[in-house]
């Protein structure tokens, strides 16, 4: 196991009724910017609840975040803060909505003149301005981790910042909300989750084993709520164990102490920017060729994962890590999630030198867990997309 530190702080408020905890955890005397997406929350009732635990505050609203948060309509939000001298923010929303208000976290204290120089250069927020998130989507794990990725239509851009500033004060995950997501998002918060599981546990061996334990039973209770909470997305049980799952693939736990890979979200942002594909979907086009493309590296972690996660019993290693990734593909087809680039889009010729560009460009030369995926490489994984 290698050396790690852990720190989690975000205080997690679980289950039915949650939501009007909120009055609790923000400061008495706060001035509140409560954030939400495309509206999604005004006809499920979440916006009433949200609003009702907020009656004592004073609140001004921004709504209108779209999916992959855009940096241009989070620059208005960035002058409402500092105009209206804003103290604390409240998130109400999937991934989207909660990285956007990281963004603006950061961005709030930022001295510099660019906000955008944040993402651009990778700098780490060590303090933002607070914030809570009231968990409206489970997929990407934002409710309880210090990352974010913010889009930038202008440049077609997606990139990724983070520190240990950006962690939600705290985070209302109430599995009622589940409810009315409709299948395509439900989909692909399975998809999202299950691959930052992989993300962090398809390396190669280190002798970690409570970690790929960890990540194994996240796998396989993904797996086996996936059929019950697509049937029914009432189902409270189904709802609760997905979305603690969410949550777990990625506040940071799993990757304590291992190798960790990415390469597939680091490729998949670039066909979101490009394309608008959904994030999941994104990784679910890259993931089965990127393990396929390093079979050699990855294949005893395969293996391990055919075995215990899909019961695999027949064949050697390599058949058994080979089967692993057909498992994984057929999982996400039963999703309804296609994994073929040319399923999303027809306009795919030369995507792969596009983003290998500008992986060279950014001096991205090395991904993945050894860091020798050089931008010659991302160009035939994305190739063996199509
Ligand atoms: O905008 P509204 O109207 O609210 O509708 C949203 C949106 O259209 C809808 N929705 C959310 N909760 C709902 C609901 N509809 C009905 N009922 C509800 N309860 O779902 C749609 C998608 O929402 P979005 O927030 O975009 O989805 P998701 O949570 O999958 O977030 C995706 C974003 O997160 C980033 C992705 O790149 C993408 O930009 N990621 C963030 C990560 C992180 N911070 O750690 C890690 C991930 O790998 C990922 O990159
Ligand atoms: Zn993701």
């Amino acid at each position: 196991m290698l050396n790690f530190e852990f720190k989690n702080p975000t205080k997690i408020i679980f289950g039915k009724g949650q939501i009007a905890k909120i009055a609790t955890e923000i400061p008495k005397n706060a001035k509140v910017l409560m954030l939400y997406g495309g509206g999604s929350i005004k006809s499920n009732g979440i916006y009433e609840q949200v609003k009702t635990a907020l009656k004592d505050f004073e609140v001004i609203e921004f709504g209108g975040i779209p999916a992959n948060p855009e940096y241009a309509i989070l620059m208005d939000a960035l002058k409402i803060i500092k105009e209206e001298n804003i103290t604390y923010m409240l998130a109400v929303g999937g991934g989207s909505v909660i990285d956007g208000t990281k963004f603006l976290s950061s961005a709030a204290l930022y001295e510099g003149s660019e906000p955008w120089d944040i993402l651009k250069n990778a700098i780490p927020t060590k303090k933002g301005l607070p914030f809570g998130t009231v968990l409206t989507l489970p997929a990407t794990g934002s409710e309880m981790n210090s990352g974010s990725v913010i889009t930038r239509a202008e440049t077609q851009e997606k990139l990724a910042m983070g520190g240990p500033g950006l962690f939600p004060e705290f985070s209302i995950l109430d599995p009622e909300v589940v409810q009315s997501i409709p299948q395509r998002q439900l989909a692909n918060g399975i998809t999202d989750a299950f691959t930052h599981v992989l993300e962090q546990y398809m390396t190669y061996p280190i002798g970690a084993a409570l970690q790929d334990r960890f990540a194994e039973s996240i796998m396989q209770t993904l797996i086996e709520v996936a059929p019950r909470i697509t049937a029914n997305p009432s189902d409270y049980e189904a709802a609760a164990n997905f979305m603690w799952s969410c949550t777990m693939a990625l506040n940071g736990l799993i990757q304590k102490g291992v190798p960790t890979d990415w390469a597939v979200h680091a490729i998949g942002h670039e066909l979101t920017a490009q394309y608008g594909i959904d994030h999941a979907r994104t990784l679910a086009v890259i993931a089965p060729s990127h393990y396929r493309y390093n079979f050699a590296s990855k294949r005893e972690k395969l293996a391990q994962y055919g075995k215990r996660v899909w019961g695999i019993t027949e064949g050697d290693t390599d058949a058994i890590a080979k089967a692993a990734i057909v498992k994984t593909e057929d999982f996400f087809h039963s999703l309804e999630i296609d994994t073929k680039l040319s399923d999303y889009t027809k306009d795919y010729e030369g995507t792969a030198q596009k983003i290998a560009a500008r992986f060279t460009e950014r001096g991205w030369l090395g991904l993945g867990e050894h860091k020798t995926l050089a931008p010659a490489d991302v160009e035939k994984i994305v190739e063996m997309s199509y």
